[in-house]
């Protein structure tokens, strides 16, 4: 089958991109440095010719509340119709377990991607949203953003981590599902995560510890009622949400192998 990965040179689409092409299906990838721009919606329609299905990876590191709803709620808006007039049978969403509920305005990167899931199931074209827990990756990511010195401030957060290649395999799945016929109705809705709950700033530390930097992680209590909902759990897999993928001690033995480079700097 023709499938389009949209963000698939990103960290969740390029593993899905790897697997389609594994499995022999033709793969059209919508970035911009393959010359497609979804928000400007240049190169989109082009690219979609003979597509069955779209799977959306795209993300964008932002400021504001603002900025990431129009970021994903255009994304979510070109890509409905532009697959809409070319036939596209579903579109596939990666999103994050538990933010529905949270409320706006709490947590930025959440405010746009509840704006995709409204702006993508607003659409024409049957739908299948997956939402996966934060992935093992994700501390990491946060030192990156975050830790510019020997100091990080990092919210009180129960997590339950997940190894992004499951993530890419589930994505994978549904995307044939989806082509095949197999999907019982044209908003489907699915939960991925991990198989260990966990509290974000240890993970935080140990990624500091196995990359070799001295990182005072404090943990900080933010204010709130979304800020509250998080803490009580709802960013964990919720009732029914399949559990899969290895630990984050077995993704970070992988990711920061003990005699690698990164510890001799
Ligand atoms: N991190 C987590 O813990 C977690 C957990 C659950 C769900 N998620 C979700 O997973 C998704 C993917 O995250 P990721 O870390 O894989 O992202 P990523 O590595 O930052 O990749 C983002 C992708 O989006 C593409 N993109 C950005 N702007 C675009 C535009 N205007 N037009 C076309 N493509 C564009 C990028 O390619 P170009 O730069 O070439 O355009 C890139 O391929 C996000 O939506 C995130 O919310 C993340």
């Amino acid at each position: 089958m023709r499938v389009a990965v949209a963000g698939g040179t990103g960290l969740v689409g390029s593993r899905v991109v790897d697997r389609l092409r594994a499995r022999g299906d033709e793969v059209v990838v919508l970035a911009r440095s393959v010359g497609v721009d979804i928000v400007a919606d240049s190169g989109l329609s082009e690219a979609l010719t003979g597509v069955e299905v779209v799977v959306d990876t795209t993300s964008v590191v932002a400021k504001t509340s603002q900025e990431y709803v129009d970021f994903f709620g255009t994304v979510a808006r070109n890509l409905q119709k532009a697959a809409a007039a070319a036939g596209v049978h579903r579109i596939v969403t990666l999103s994050i377990v538990g933010i529905d509920g949270l409320g706006g305005g709490a947590f930025a990167h959440y405010d746009g991607k509840n704006a995709q899931e409204r702006e993508t199931e607003s659409g024409t074209v049957p739908t299948a949203i997956l939402r996966a827990t934060q992935f093992h990756d994700f501390a990491a990511q946060l030192i990156d953003w975050v830790a510019k010195g020997p100091l990080m401030p990092c919210p009180k957060q129960p997590v339950q981590t997940v190894d992004v290649d499951v993530v890419a395999d589930e994505l994978v799945a549904l995307a044939h599902e989806a082509a095949s016929g197999g999907l019982a109705s044209d908003r489907v809705r699915r939960d991925i995560a991990g198989p260990e709950k966990g509290v974000l700033a240890d993970l935080v530390r140990a990624v500091a510890k196995a990359r070799g930097r001295r990182l005072l992680v404090i943990p900080v209590w933010l204010p709130g009622e979304a800020a509250k909902k998080v803490r009580s759990g709802v960013l964990q897999a919720p009732a029914g949400a399949k559990i899969a993928g290895g630990t984050f001690d077995a993704w970070l033995a992988r990711a920061y192998p003990k005699d690698a480079d990164h510890l001799a700097t």
